[in-house]
């Protein structure tokens, strides 16, 4: 059930790059299920959130054509990338790259925390995009004309950088933010998540008993990465290791496609 939220802060809400949310709605986007992420980034208890309109975090900066844009393709059956400020109990804000998705009886949206610099860009447009929805605010059919203004303060946004419309935006999005995340995972010295099937790649030693020696990213070949969990003395899980012995995949960095 919803309660009031604190007014907005210019504070973000901080989470870490390899946290992903989830929640799922009905199909007017009433939350159904979230996970701990969700929970506690959001600042709402987990009894709060489930039954809440989606809207609980919605935050005053985010143009009203975005969600237009967001529901029109979700009610025709289709899936929808795309950047969201969202507003936390607290009044801070926390940014998302959002796939949300139609499943069985409503929507899925799984979140990650942006690191492209598209994300840039398109908090530029977003900024216009508002000011136009709230330049005509008031006026006689305000609402309507002022998304469709913000509509095309978007696709000109999107066409300057080289996006002739909202599909392909949304791949290179997608595209974009998922090689920032693996890069900064990679300068933090954490695991980075193979973006092809690894089918084909040697399969490296492992450490004593399929542990893994020391935490970080390794350079195991010239030109691979070694592709290692999370924490040090954790098990590598089986999905890691060769057909034949146990060790890690490496990823050729050569295989990877340019930004
Ligand atoms: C699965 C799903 C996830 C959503 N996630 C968010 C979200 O993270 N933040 C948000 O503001 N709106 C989200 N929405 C959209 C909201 O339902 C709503 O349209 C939006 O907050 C605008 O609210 P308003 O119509 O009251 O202005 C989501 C909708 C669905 C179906």
């Amino acid at each position: 059930m919803k309660s009031p939220a604190a007014p907005p802060l210019d504070e973000p809400r901080k989470f870490e790059i390899d946290e992903m949310f989830f929640s799922t709605t009905d199909r007017r986007g009433v939350i159904q299920l979230g996970n701990e992420i969700f929970v506690r980034v959001s600042g709402y208890s987990e009894a709060q959130l489930i039954g809440s309109a989606h809207n609980i975090i919605r935050h005053p900066d985010m143009p009203r054509a975005a969600f237009r844009l967001v529901w029109s393709r979700l009610l025709a059956g289709q899936p929808v990338v795309a950047y969201v400020k969202n507003c936390a109990a607290d009044g801070r804000y926390y940014w998302v790259v959002a796939l949300i998705t139609p499943i069985a009886g409503g929507f899925l949206s799984i979140r990650f925390k942006p690191a492209a610099s598209l994300h840039d860009v398109v908090q530029k447009a977003y900024a216009d995009m508002r000011a136009a929805e709230r330049a005509l605010e008031g006026e006689s059919d305000g609402g309507r004309r002022g998304m469709d203004a913000a509509d095309e303060i978007l696709a000109a946004a999107l066409r300057a950088y080289g996006c002739a419309d909202y599909e392909t935006f949304m791949r290179v999005v997608l595209h974009q933010e998922l090689r920032g995340r693996d890069e900064q995972l990679q300068r933090e010295g954490r695991r980075i998540i193979p973006l092809w099937p690894t089918d084909a790649l040697p399969a490296g030693p492992a450490g004593k008993n399929g542990r893994v020696p020391a935490r970080g990213l390794r350079r195991r070949t010239p030109g691979h990465l070694a592709i290692l969990p999370r924490r040090a003395t954790r098990p590598v899980p089986s999905r890691f290791r060769g057909p034949k012995r146990p060790g890690f995949r490496l990823c050729p960095i050569a295989s990877l496609p340019a930004r």
